[in-house]
């Protein structure tokens, strides 16, 4: 039995897996690992301290050194402030263009085993929920339960096009799903911690369900399985 449980979440973008982890760790009070931010964390440095981008070397320096803070607020819509060198880019590091500078760190091997330790680090009492694209494959091989949850891409552009349009920002439904593809393709068919589900990973395909049925369904596995580590 591990001292610390950690679940595993992991899937492609728009796939609900960052809500589901807050529903999750809210529910179970649990400690929340969101390591896509890791990743546009890394990539904002590197835009703001001018370092190259083909420069792998001085990113995984970077990525090794960074000075991040995440700070609990309470608030279920924005549950963390996060500081980069003390200065918040809570906002800031969700921009689109924030997700294509991560998009070009995250495939580098340097900067990924450089932040291994700092992931780790997230994994205290009483648990943690863990929501990336390699969780459950390469961080925490030895996590309790692992979710893959996924969606087909015209789902995942439709629930994407809805916020937007609920928060009216105009974009059409035909570039989000351009964009989700093209995410995939690389998120999926990169060299290094490809994302994929966990060979023991409970897959959840929810492009006909709703958040909450998702919840009860990622609920029940993990109850399950936290009463079978207690027995
Ligand atoms: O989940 P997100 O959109 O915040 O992720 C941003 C980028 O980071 C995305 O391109 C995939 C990458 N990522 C990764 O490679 N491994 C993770 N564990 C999490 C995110």
């Amino acid at each position: 039995m591990q001292s610390v449980p950690i679940i595993a979440i992991d899937g492609p973008s728009g796939s609900g897996k960052g809500v589901i982890t807050q529903m999750l760790a809210t529910e179970l009070g649990f400690h929340i690992l969101d390591s896509g931010a890791l990743y546009r964390l890394i990539g904002l440095a590197a835009r703001k301290r001018g370092v190259d981008f083909d420069d792998e070397t001085a990113l995984a320096t970077l990525a090794r050194e960074l000075d991040v803070q995440f700070i609990p607020t309470g608030d279920q819509q924005n549950p963390l402030r996060i500081l980069l060198e003390g200065e918040d880019v809570s906002a800031e590091i969700r921009t689109d263009a924030a997700g294509v500078d991560a998009s070009r760190v995250a495939p580098l091997g340097r900067v990924r085993a450089a932040i291994g330790e700092l992931q780790r680090s997230f994994a205290v009492a009483p648990g943690l929920v863990a929501d990336g694209r390699d969780m459950g494959t390469v961080v925490f091989t030895d996590a309790v339960v692992k979710i893959y949850l996924t969606a087909s891409a015209q789902a995942r552009a439709e629930r994407r096009y809805n916020q937007l349009k609920d928060k009216d920002i105009g974009v059409s439904l035909h570039a989000l799903f351009k964009s989700i593809q093209d995410r995939d393709e690389r998120d999926m068919n990169r060299e290094i911690a490809p994302l994929k589900p966990a060979e023991d990973a409970f897959v959840i395909d929810s492009t006909a369900m709703g958040i909450d049925e998702v919840f009860q369904t990622v609920r029940a596995i993990v109850q399950k399985a936290l009463g079978e580590e207690k027995e």
